[in-house]
Formats: structure tokens, sequence, C-alpha cells
């Protein structure tokens, strides 16, 4: 049974829609609250990074989750959300994108979706905040990221409205999340990011973390969504980390 029913709650300016959802989770909001912006005062992205998020120029959305399902399949959570921003992308805006592990959207190789889970504390148990930024028109980021970063405006020479992208994402978030309860739903997630992710299997990369780096060709996902890679001291299970392709000299 699908029981993830969206509810949308539309603000002008926030600081964060990841704080406001975390706000209502505190006060006894439903799974499902999908908190959403037009603009970001401070947005944050993944390793305590900022998320430019100017006016109108993305979708800043933040989903409320109350996982009922094992604690194992958690890390899943943001490979569903990378699944559901990939479909919404080809349903409302025509556009193929990659995936770059463990969640990153890219298009023509330079990112168009970063995603950021939390994970709170609330008298109702513990909570998931999924939130996702698309870079929708070309303002969305600052002209020095115009090297790693790409708009939905740039990849397909046209401007879609937020909501529309939006409307899609909800949708698809309600078929992939409710596998995260089913028997098979892990692999099934797992394969159908691999067979959408070039970085699945097969390409040289470099994984930073802290200050650590590690170089490998990727080999494959663990049932959890660890990568593997091949590194010259063998096969290395990576659970975090930028990962970023070794381009050739
Ligand atoms: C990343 O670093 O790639 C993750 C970026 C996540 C940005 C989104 S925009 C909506 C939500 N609110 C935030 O403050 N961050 C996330």
């Amino acid at each position: 049974m699908n029981s993830f029913k969206p509810k949308v709650l539309r603000h002008k300016s926030l600081p964060s829609t990841n704080n406001e959802a975390a706000r209502w989770a505190t006060l006894g909001a439903e799974e499902g609250l999908a908190v959403v912006a037009d603009e970001q005062t401070a947005g944050r992205g993944r390793l305590q990074r900022t998320w430019i998020s100017p006016l109108g120029a993305g979708l800043y959305c933040s989903v409320l989750l109350r996982p009922k399902f094992s604690a194992e399949r958690w890390p899943l959570i943001t490979f569903v959300a990378a699944l559901s921003v990939s479909d919404a992308l080809w349903e409302a805006c025509g556009l193929t994108t990659d995936i770059k592990w463990p969640n990153d959207l890219l298009a023509g190789e330079k990112k168009i979706c970063g995603i950021l889970a939390e994970v709170i504390e609330s008298d109702e148990g513990r909570v998931v905040i999924l939130g996702m930024g698309v870079n929708v028109t070309r303002a969305a980021f600052p002209e020095e990221l115009r090297g790693v970063a790409t708009s939905v405006e740039e990849a397909t020479g046209r401007v879609f409205e937020t909501s529309t992208i939006l409307h899609s994402l909800l949708q698809a978030l309600g078929r992939w999340y409710p596998l995260l309860g089913e028997l098979d739903g892990d692999e099934k997630i797992v394969a159908e990011w691999t067979s959408r992710s070039s970085y699945a299997d097969g390409k040289l990369v470099n994984v930073v973390n802290g200050d650590d780096t590690l170089r490998g060709i990727t080999r494959g996902l663990e049932p959890d969504g660890a990568l593997r890679l091949e590194t010259e001291k063998g096969i290395a299970t990576v659970r975090a980390g930028d990962v970023s392709k070794v381009r050739a000299v």
C-alpha cells in the first residue's frame, strides 16, 4: 500500500527549508510534509557547505519522513531521493540526468541537483528531513561555479515552473519511498540507481573524505548503498566522501 501522502507548505523566503521542516517535525507534523521556498537565505549543503538559493532560480524543497522500516535501509533514503528527482526532471522537463555517488544529479557532467538528508529526534521518534535543491534557471548559482554546476534552463534551453517539477518530484517520491518498506525494495532501488549512474561501475574516481583521498575504480554498490572501490590495496567500501571523476591529462 502506498501510504506516502504529500502536503505542501509554500513560503516566499526561508533561511532553510530543512530547518523549517525540522521545526514542524518537533511540533509533531506528519510524514509527507513538504516545505518549499522561492528563496533560501541560509540554504545548507552537504559537508557544511552553503547552498546558494536565489529567489525564483531553483526548487528548494524539504520533505519530512518518519521511516518505519529497519534502520539498515535508512542510508537508501537519499538514493530514493536521487531516483525521484531523476524521474521528475525526465517527466517534467524531458531531461535525462546522471547520478554521482551518493546522490548528486548531473547533466552534461555538471551538478544540477544536490540532496541533504538530516536525522533529528522528535517526541514521536526519529525523523528524516530530506532536502532537495534543483538549479532551475541559470541564476541559481554564481558565475564562479559555471564550470561545475548547471541548471535545467542551460540543459534544456527552456525555463520550467518550479511547481511543475515539484509536482512530479512528489509523485515520484510516492512511488520510490514505499519500496523501502517492501521485502526486495532495497535491491530494486540499488539496481535502478546503478542503471542510471555512470559512476556505479568502472569509473576511475577520487574519493575525498576530510584529509583522506582514496583513488580507485568503482565496482558497484553494497546492498546499503555503500560504494565499492577497487584500489591498489584491494576493494574498499566507501560510506562517506566526495567523489570526483579522474580526468585524463
Ligand atoms: C548538496 O550539498 O549537494 C546538498 C544541497 C541540498 C540543498 C537543499 S535546498 C532545500 C534544502 N534546504 C537546505 O538548506 N538544503 C537543502
